[in-house]
């Protein structure tokens, strides 16, 4: 269904969720003034309605959450908890980099929870990658729940809903703890950036000072590189996808395809193949390289990489990366292949 077709039928049958429609006269955030004029609003609705207390906010490091973060320690400061899981399966630096940036730059009160055995433990020998995601999931709603429950007087939680989320999900969701908390442990929402579009939550995020990289962000998902190390993840083979994962950005983002291409990775599938390395037979991985456009995710073409540069960082990751030995450039539009492998 057209989303704008969809927009109207959401509201005719769900007229009485009023705070979370947008007013038909907002006007869209385009320029750095008219994110500097948001928040500005926000800060001064996010005091009147926090006040003294305290609020919880589980960041990710994506951007609607970033954004979240930083609009509230501008609002309410050290009284917002920010907590960030490290589940293990984030890209190369990310978890270095929320901490920098908010508790170093930011000043933040930010609880680091490096979990990254618990998870890894938890998926050992797991192959079915929808086991997986629920594995990955439950994992993290339960590290945040022990993390909140050590937390004293926190009365909010917040939440980095966008607009498309409510639309999406119909009125439910934006009225309960997304995350799937129990009930002894339910908090007030705030949701500042609830009647936001993607594109507006960026110009904010650029206006509050975030860096680029996580402002203008691909689009990530939930259980990380958990989907692209496929079958049952093993910690080396983890390691090298996300070594080659973080070559394959550093070449994007020095040859201008960065911001340019939609969502780019590696893949690092359970299997091996015969090669030559150094002189000696080697029994190593193949890493798979996918770089798509696409304007919803809902069908995806391949980007025309330059050969030089292919071949280029073929040579980084066969080079840099242990136990690969093979490059391969996955050509599968969407459909018939989904953009991630699993
Ligand atoms: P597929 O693989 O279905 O992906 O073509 C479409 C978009 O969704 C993202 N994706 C996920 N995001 N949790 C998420 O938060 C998931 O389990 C998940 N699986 C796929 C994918 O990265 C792509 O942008």
């Amino acid at each position: 269904m057209r989303p704008h077709i969809f927009i109207l039928i959401y509201f005719f049958f769900f007229p009485m969720t009023k705070g979370n429609v947008r007013p038909a006269n907002m006007e869209r955030i385009t320029t750095p003034a008219l994110a500097k004029k948001f928040i500005d609003e926000q800060i001064k609705e996010l005091r009147s309605q926090i006040g003294d207390k305290n609020v919880l906010l589980a960041l990710s490091g994506g951007v609607d959450s970033s954004v979240v973060a930083a609009l509230l320690i501008k609002a309410v400061g050290k009284q917002l908890v920010s907590v960030h899981v490290n589940h293990g399966l984030l890209r190369k630096g990310e978890a270095e980099q929320v901490v920098r940036v908010f508790r170093d730059e930011m000043d933040a009160n930010l609880v680091y929870v490096d979990a990254t055995d618990r998870f890894l433990d938890k998926l050992a020998g797991v192959a079915d990658p929808e086991q997986k995601r629920k594995i990955i999931g439950a994992e993290f709603i339960r590290v945040f729940e022990e993390e909140a429950r050590k937390l004293q007087g926190i009365s909010f939680l917040a939440q980095g809903t966008i607009y498309p989320d409510i639309v999406e999900s119909g009125p439910v969701k934006s009225h309960h703890n997304v995350g799937g908390l129990p009930d002894d442990l339910q908090f007030e929402l705030v949701e500042p950036i609830k009647l936001l579009y993607k594109d507006e939550v960026r110009v904010v995020g650029k206006e509050l000072g975030l860096p680029d990289n996580m402002v203008f962000r691909q689009p990530f998902p939930g259980p990380g590189l958990g989907v692209r190390c496929t079958g049952a993840i093993t910690r080396d083979r983890l390691e090298a996808l996300r070594e080659s994962d973080a070559i394959l950005r550093e070449e994007f983002a020095k040859n201008g395809l960065e911001g340019k291409v939609w969502q780019y990775f590696t893949i690092v599938p359970d299997y091996k193949s015969t090669g030559v390395k150094n002189n000696q037979r080697s029994w190593d991985w193949p890493v798979i390289i996918r770089a798509v456009n696409t304007r919803d995710a809902m069908t995806a073409t391949i980007e025309e990489i330059p050969y030089p540069l292919l071949h280029h960082i073929t040579q980084r990751i066969i080079n840099e990366v242990p136990g690969v030995n093979r490059v391969l450039y996955d050509l599968t539009p969407k459909p018939t292949g989904t953009i991630e492998w699993e």
